[in-house]
């Protein structure tokens, strides 16, 4: 039975899934709780990987070896990098790059030692189906939370941005520490602390990969006053319509 991976870094991410599911199952493995369920036919199972590279790659690890998934998807917030990229917006990653990646001279900048690239491809149709999924929601967005916060966060406007995220551990909370990031990496669409070490993981084991973020904030001097704000209460209800969406499709 094909079964999906759902992960996101903090509960507040994934609230409003975990209330969605069922007969979700808890699993204790290494401190994380993995719950197995269904939903809308689908078996999943999702998990609270925690913060940064390491406990995200050792969730992917986890999830694989343990429970058998045989894709993944990682959901939750981003700050936005590109100028274009504002609070609400959706992205999702087409390419991901740890940008705290440096084993220069020996490897270029940011490039994984030998594996021959810095930048991850996320899996096609895994994320073109999450686009149409985005994009639907995006479509009404009072249908996911309401007419108040849809106003409070102006996101009648949100886009869907698709192309490359950046991940490392490191909240990017500084204007000056967002500006280094863009003129590194120029076409970066925003910067998060999971993604690409879960992309690395799945890389490995020849899994389909996909992760979409919430812009909660722009990686800037008001970035952690903008975060906490945003993620209860629109990351999570956004993430699970995004992906009942998916799962209707
Ligand atoms: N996730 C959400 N906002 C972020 C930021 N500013 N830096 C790193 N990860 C984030």
């Amino acid at each position: 039975v094909p079964r999906i991976g759902i992960v996101s870094a903090l509960h507040d991410e994934l609230a409003a899934v975990l209330q969605r599911l069922p007969d979700e199952q808890r699993a204790p493995v290494a401190g994380r709780d993995f719950w197995c369920g269904h939903w809308h036919g689908h078996a999943l199972v999702a998990v609270l990987a925690r913060v940064g590279k390491v406990a995200a790659a050792t969730t992917a690890t986890i999830l694989i070896e343990r429970f058998g998934v045989d894709r993944i998807v990682f959901t939750g917030v981003a700050g936005g990098l590109a100028a274009h990229v504002r609070v609400g917006d959706l992205v999702l990653a087409r390419e991901l790059l740890q940008h705290d990646m440096d084993a220069s001279p020996l490897f270029a900048r940011h490039e994984v030692p030998l594996y021959g690239r810095a930048r991850f491809a996320t899996d096609a149709a895994l994320s073109d189906a999450l686009a149409r999924a985005a994009q639907a929601v995006l479509a009404r967005p009072e249908a996911t939370l309401g007419a108040g916060v849809t106003r409070e966060f102006a996101l009648h406007a949100a886009r869907l941005h698709q192309g490359l995220v950046v991940t490392g551990d490191r909240f990017v909370a500084a204007a000056a520490d967002s500006a280094a990031l863009r003129a590194a990496l120029p076409d970066a669409l925003a910067v998060e602390m999971e993604g690409a070490a879960v992309a690395q993981v799945c890389h490995d084991y020849g899994l389909p990969f996909a992760a979409l973020r919430t812009i909660s904030d722009r990686a800037d001097d008001s970035a952690h006053v903008d975060f906490s704000r945003f993620v209860a209460r629109v990351a999570s209800p956004v993430s699970a319509a995004v992906l009942e969406a998916y799962f209707q499709s």
